[in-house]
């Protein structure tokens, strides 16, 4: 059955969304959400990308300040997290219009973001176009998990997340199960 290639963010299992927390040349703190996110390499330069537009604050302030936060939010914080993508206009501290707690990063200026379970303190690489999104790739300084969900073995505290998936609009889902498949 053939299907429509624009329907492809639904045709993929969902990927998990972020938040990204930036400040802008003022100092000023700016918090939204991203579906368009993912890790880019674990090697070489551990690094990450996600797609903004260009015209969305959290675009420009990296472009100003070469530095972001990524935060991964539980499912549980579902509805801050739609609130960060609807709040446009521009205000002198997102994260208490959000709800949400800035914690001082050690890296870099762009704030940790306390709700979240993972903060991914991260330097600006490079960044390209495509389409309406302008990718940003950011080396990750420094990587902070909360406490309950680390553990030495990566299956095991892989399976401790509880990551927040974007469908569309107001739709999202959470990570309810691990499943393990026998090896060939
Ligand atoms: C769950 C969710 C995922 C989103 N994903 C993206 C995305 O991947 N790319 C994008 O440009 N905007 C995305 N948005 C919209 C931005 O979060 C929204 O435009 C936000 O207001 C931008 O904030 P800013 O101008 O403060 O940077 C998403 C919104 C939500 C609620």
């Amino acid at each position: 059955m053939k299907v429509d290639p624009k329907r492809i963010t639904y045709l993929n299992a969902p990927a998990p969304c972020v938040l990204v927390s930036t400040v802008d040349h003022q100092g000023r703190k700016n918090v939204a959400a991203y579906g368009y996110y993912t890790t880019v390499d674990q090697f070489e330069v551990p690094s990450v990308m996600f797609g903004a537009r260009a015209f969305q604050h959290t675009s420009k302030n990296i472009e100003s300040t070469k530095e972001f936060v990524v935060g991964v939010p539980p499912s549980t914080l579902a509805k801050k997290v739609w609130k960060t993508g609807y709040k446009n206009e521009k205000c002198d501290d997102e994260f208490k219009e959000c709800e949400l707690t800035p914690i001082p990063s050690e890296t870099i200026k762009p704030f940790r973001i306390k709700e979240c379970s993972i903060n991914l303190e991260c330097t600006l690489l490079f960044h390209f176009v495509v389409g309406k999104h302008v990718w940003f790739v950011g080396k990750v300084n420094l990587a902070e998990i909360d406490k309950e969900l680390y553990s030495e073995d990566n299956i095991e505290m892989r399976s401790n997340i509880d990551a927040l998936y974007h469908i569309s609009k107001e739709y999202f889902c959470g990570r309810n199960e691990t499943i393990k498949v026998e090896p060939y």
